[in-house]
């Protein structure tokens, strides 16, 4: 492996290393799901977008187009486009043909390879776009470029706002309009509540796409931190959550089983489960109260004839 002797590689090795290790020796075990997005977890997310079962991409793009005209008005004229996370383009292009007098496109993402390709692309097919990438996590502190120009504009699509806690919530919506700034607005994809009986599968797809998705996190961390995860011994679980109104993804250990990374041992138990992520699905009032106390008003929402999903405008507060 080349790459050990890099020193930055290394450095993110170390890191995920500990974050890993740090997981499992929680009561309940837990793994950083910023780390499902290696090459082969970011095709398997990509064929999960296309699944029958997994209505939220769909929905929401479908949401996007049909009120684009809108959605353009609404935001105005001379949108700088702040995007986070940004990577699936597609939903930008839609904003992006919409937009009357576009001043500039920020997208920001962890993944600078990923970025900096889809700023290249965006550029050849929007030759009078300014595009200002800013590589880091989008949790992070930054400011917006200087040569940026126009009326700051976030967009948050995909519900990735459902994978963060309150307390997350309230600082990322809060730096959201400290960056934005007094005449910002915000464009929030979030996916509504809805029955088990359609949540469950949107997680747990027939042909085993999310599954193969949730555990390809334990072969990344064979190959990458030399763990013996045992594929056949665990299995992906999707569980829905009233309470907390959340899906939640675990791998459950199928055996009495112990895994060895570096020199530490974790035993599991047949049955005992690794949390993996949550996905939350949002009531209306009572996430425009919490965007609300990160200074936040709620303009319009867009929803679907089912209301399975929406799209909310906001303006600074
Ligand atoms: N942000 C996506 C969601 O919450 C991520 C996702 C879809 C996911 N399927 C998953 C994460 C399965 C972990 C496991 O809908």
């Amino acid at each position: 492996m080349d790459d050990a002797f890099d020193p930055v590689a290394s450095g993110a090795r170390a890191a995920f290393f500990k974050a890993v290790v740090n997981g499992l020796s929680q009561l309940q075990k837990t793994l950083p799901c910023q780390y499902f997005y290696d090459e082969i977890g970011s095709n398997l997310f990509e064929q999960i977008t296309t699944l029958d079962e997994y209505y939220p991409t769909r929905t929401e793009t479908a949401i996007l187009q049909q009120n684009a005209a809108d959605i353009a008005q609404a935001l105005g004229p001379d949108v700088l486009l702040v995007e986070y996370g940004a990577g699936a383009s597609t939903k930008t292009r839609i904003l992006l043909d919409s937009l009357n007098r576009i001043a500039g496109y920020v997208p920001i993402d962890v993944s600078e390879d990923f970025l900096l390709d889809t700023a290249d692309g965006l550029r050849n097919e929007y030759p009078d776009l300014p595009v200002h990438p800013i590589v880091g996590d989008f949790m992070g502190r930054f400011g917006l470029p200087s040569e940026a120009r126009g009326t700051p504009v976030g967009f948050f699509p995909g519900s990735t706002i459902g994978n963060l806690d309150d307390v997350e919530i309230g600082a990322f919506m809060r730096a959201a309009r400290a960056l934005l700034g007094a005449d910002g607005q915000f464009l929030l994809g979030v996916d509504l509540r809805k029955s088990a009986d359609i949540l469950i599968p949107a997680y747990d797809d027939s042909r085993g796409v999310t599954a193969a998705f949730n555990l390809n996190l334990l072969t990344r961390i064979n190959r990458e931190l030399g763990a013996d995860f045992n594929l056949d011994t665990f299995r992906h679980k999707a569980v829905w959550n009233d309470a907390a109104s959340q899906i939640e993804m675990h791998l459950e250990s199928l055996v009495d089983q112990s895994v060895t990374i570096g020199a530490d041992q974790f035993k599991f138990t047949a049955g005992e489960t690794i949390h993996t992520e949550n996905s939350r699905k949002f009531d209306l009032e009572s996430l425009t109260a919490q965007l609300s106390d990160a200074g936040w008003q709620l303009q319009h929402s867009w929803q679907d004839e089912r209301r399975y999903f929406a799209v909310l405008l906001l303006s600074a507060q």
